[in-house]
């Protein structure tokens, strides 16, 4: 990786400095992104949280996941698990809690617990799971290994395994190709070598 690039990067020092709960190798993270508690923070090795992030809560991400510019990824009590291979593309929204919206609760954090009610579910995002630009998922939502879903929806439900959802509420409109497990057992294979160098994030000219 170029000196331009690696400067956009917490060095690998102050990754450590932070206490995560696990620092896989080869871990990047952006200087502009927010992680409010570390020390419940997983994340395995080959993964990259792009710029201007927010994560926060019981968070576990495996490898080679990648978090593009602008997500918020709110895991709380309940947690957010990222499986292997899985992405958001820029600025999609995660979160495992959620006030009350019905009127039966007063809501936001400007009130005391005791007149709130917030409803928590774990979200969890399988192997190869990729998710579009802006979209959001709710709590409880399990996607399943190899789901896609496409830009701007809203994911309301969980998915059924290697099926593309669109839409607001997301719907599933095909089933998606497995061609990518034949890829990975080649890059798993390969890992270590010099074919197998990750290709960061570019979003220049360059890219
Ligand atoms: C979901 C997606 C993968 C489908 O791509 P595709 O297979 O090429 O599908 P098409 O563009 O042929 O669209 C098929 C239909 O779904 C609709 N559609 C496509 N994406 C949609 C979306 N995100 N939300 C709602 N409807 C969508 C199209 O309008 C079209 O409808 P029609 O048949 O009534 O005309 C793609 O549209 C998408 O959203 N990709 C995510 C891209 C992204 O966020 N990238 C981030 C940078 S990496």
């Amino acid at each position: 990786m170029d000196s331009e690039r690696d400067s956009r990067y917490f060095s690998r020092q102050e990754l450590e400095s932070m206490r995560f709960r696990h620092l896989g190798r080869n871990v990047l993270i952006s200087r502009t992104t927010r992680i409010y508690d570390p020390e419940y923070v997983a994340i395995g090795d080959h993964s990259i949280v792009d710029d201007f992030c927010v994560l926060s809560g019981n968070l576990q991400v495996g490898r080679n996941v990648h978090i593009a510019h602008g997500c918020r990824v709110i895991a709380g009590r309940e947690g957010v698990l990222m499986d292997d291979f899985s992405g958001l593309a820029f600025g999609v929204t995660i979160f495992a809690q959620s006030d009350d919206y019905t009127g039966e609760a007063l809501t936001n954090p400007t009130v005391p617990m005791q007149y709130r009610r917030i409803a928590r579910a774990r979200v969890e995002l399988g192997r190869h799971v990729i998710i579009g630009a802006g979209t959001v998922v709710f709590p409880g939502v399990m996607l399943a290994e190899g789901s896609s879903v496409g830009a701007c929806s809203m994911v309301t439900r969980s998915t059924e395994a290697w099926a593309v959802y669109v839409g607001v509420p997301a719907k599933k409109v095909r089933e998606r190709s497995r061609r990518m497990l034949q890829l990975e057992k080649e890059y798993l294979q390969q890992e270590g070598s010099d074919d197998a160098v990750p290709a960061g994030s570019v979003v220049g000219p360059g890219a």
